[in-house]
């Protein structure tokens, strides 16, 4: 709990129908820095994720006929206590998951973003009139929420992933089961704490943390009463989650893996290219689902750029994200380190040659930033999601050649690209098979833009105007005898 000013916000137990849950067995945090021990926190399993959709079904039709500018005033309280407490959010978002506190509060400030997105627009769920078959008809559609929505959430964003999801639900007027991951419950339930100060009522916002994450995800996919789920994480997990809802027909949104082509023409600005990559690249030390993975750079310019990314990483900080001059924190478990450095293995095996930059902390699960290069796209590095800080530069030697090999891959989140020739701009950001691109750019992460995949990065979109429709039903009204 050091450094949190209120200590209010260091919740250990999970939050259901606006009451903190005792529990029989704990389960311990620990900060991936250093390993040091941080909280045991209460257990929840499938009986208390069940009285969790319970109460959110008991409470979401009074939500639901609230006025809309009435649920929109609850979230903007909500939004206004995360900004209020933004301090000591990050404080505990770095503590568990281990980014430095700048980005933490970064990642705190975008998480309520969405709620202020969504606070605003709640009040704009607008339906249609359309024009009737005969003269006896008229067809109206009218939007309403969906119900109960569950969602499992990842540690890699432990705030926003969940706030982004809850915003648009509860603004819809759904009501809500948040199941964050057990590395990282700390962030979520402090959230909880200040959705109860900020006036969400009882059973409308709930938080479930446990260890049992099979046990939770049944109930979550399969009670009767979810009628909505919605994921963040793996690809292999949304597959099996996704086979879970069918049985039930629920609706889903998936945003799943990523493995992001960052495409650098020869003329682009090569400065603003290197800029970028540091920023889609190392962000949370490489731990997104839109990281750029495959870095493809024309051969004309491989050289120059190369010698660019190797200045720019060797000036990296590596540490504890208390620290103030931390760059890049520690990965958030010793496998998540045996995983990038199985890639890394596997593809120096193949033929890439390694450089590691620079130096980690002898305690805690680091690894180094590491440039690789004479990389290909059938590497395993380049096949995989790497979730670390590792930067494949892989050459490349016309349009076309890389527009195909960014395109082979099962995933179809985030794709970069630099170049100065606005018909290529068009041409390529066309023709990516992905559900964002980002041109002469490293982050394409606001509440304003709808963010999601294809293929098997997934479908839904969170954020944007577009955000609010995955937790609405379209409901079409049919009214006769309008003649007589
Ligand atoms: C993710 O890694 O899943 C999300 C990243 C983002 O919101 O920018």
């Amino acid at each position: 709990m050091k450094g949190i000013q209120d200590r209010g916000l260091w919740c250990t137990r999970s939050f259901v129908n606006g009451q903190w849950l005792e529990g029989q067995r704990h389960f311990a945090v620990h900060n991936p820095a250093n390993g040091a021990w941080l909280a045991d926190v209460a257990e929840a399993g499938a009986e208390e994720t069940t009285a969790a959709v319970e109460a959110a079904y008991r409470a979401q039709q009074e939500w639901a006929r609230l006025p809309a500018a009435q649920r929109s005033k609850t979230l903007m309280a909500w939004h206004d206590a995360m900004l209020a407490n933004i301090d000591d959010l990050a404080r505990i978002l770095t503590l568990e998951q281990g980014k430095p506190l700048a980005e933490a509060k970064g990642e705190v400030a975008y998480g309520a973003s969405y709620v202020k997105w969504f606070a605003e627009e709640a009040v704009r769920v607008y339906g249609d009139t359309i024009p009737g078959p005969g003269p006896d008809k008229r067809v109206l559609v009218i939007k309403q929420p969906v119900g109960v929505v569950g969602s499992i959430t990842p540690w890699n964003f432990p705030n926003a992933m969940m706030v982004r999801k809850a915003a648009p639900a509860l603004a819809a007027g759904c009501a809500f089961v948040a199941k964050p991951a057990a590395e990282t419950p700390l962030s979520a339930l402090a959230v909880a704490e200040l959705a109860r100060r900020a006036g969400l009522p009882d059973g409308v916002f709930n938080v479930v943390v446990g260890t049992d994450a099979p046990a939770i995800g049944q109930v979550l996919t399969q009670h009767p009463h979810i009628r909505k789920f919605s994921f963040t994480g793996s690809t292999a997990t949304g597959k099996r989650l996704l086979a879970q809802c069918a049985e039930g027909v629920k609706r889903t949104s998936m945003e799943l893996g990523g493995n992001a082509p960052f495409i650098v023409f020869a003329d682009a600005d090569l400065d603003a290219a290197v800029e970028g990559l540091m920023l889609a690249k190392f962000r949370n030390a490489g731990q997104t689902c839109v990281c750029s993975n495959r870095i493809f750079v024309e051969r004309s310019v491989y050289e120059a750029f190369a010698q660019k990314v190797r200045a720019a990483v060797a000036g990296l900080k590596v540490g504890d994200g208390l620290e103030p001059e931390t760059h890049i924190g520690p990965l958030i478990s010793e496998q998540a380190v045996s995983k990038v450095a199985e890639l890394v293995s596997a593809s120096v095996a193949e033929g890439a040659q390694a450089e590691a930059v620079t130096d980690v902390p002898s305690q805690g699960h680091y690894y180094p930033p590491t440039v690789l290069s004479g990389v290909s796209n059938r590497m395993a590095v380049a096949r995989n999601e790497i979730f670390g800080p590792v930067l494949p530069l892989i050459p490349f030697d016309d349009e076309a050649s890389v527009i195909a090999e960014a395109n082979d891959s099962e995933f179809g989140l985030a794709a970069y690209l630099y170049s100065r020739d606005i018909g290529r701009v068009f041409r390529v950001s066309e023709a990516l098979e992905y559900g964002m691109v980002a041109v002469n750019d490293g982050i394409l992460s606001n509440a304003a833009a709808p963010f999601g995949g294809m293929k098997a990065s997934g479908h839904g979109r969170e954020g944007s105007k577009y955000g609010l429709d995955d937790y609405l039903d379209i409901k079409y009204l049919c009214l006769g005898g309008m003649d007589r």
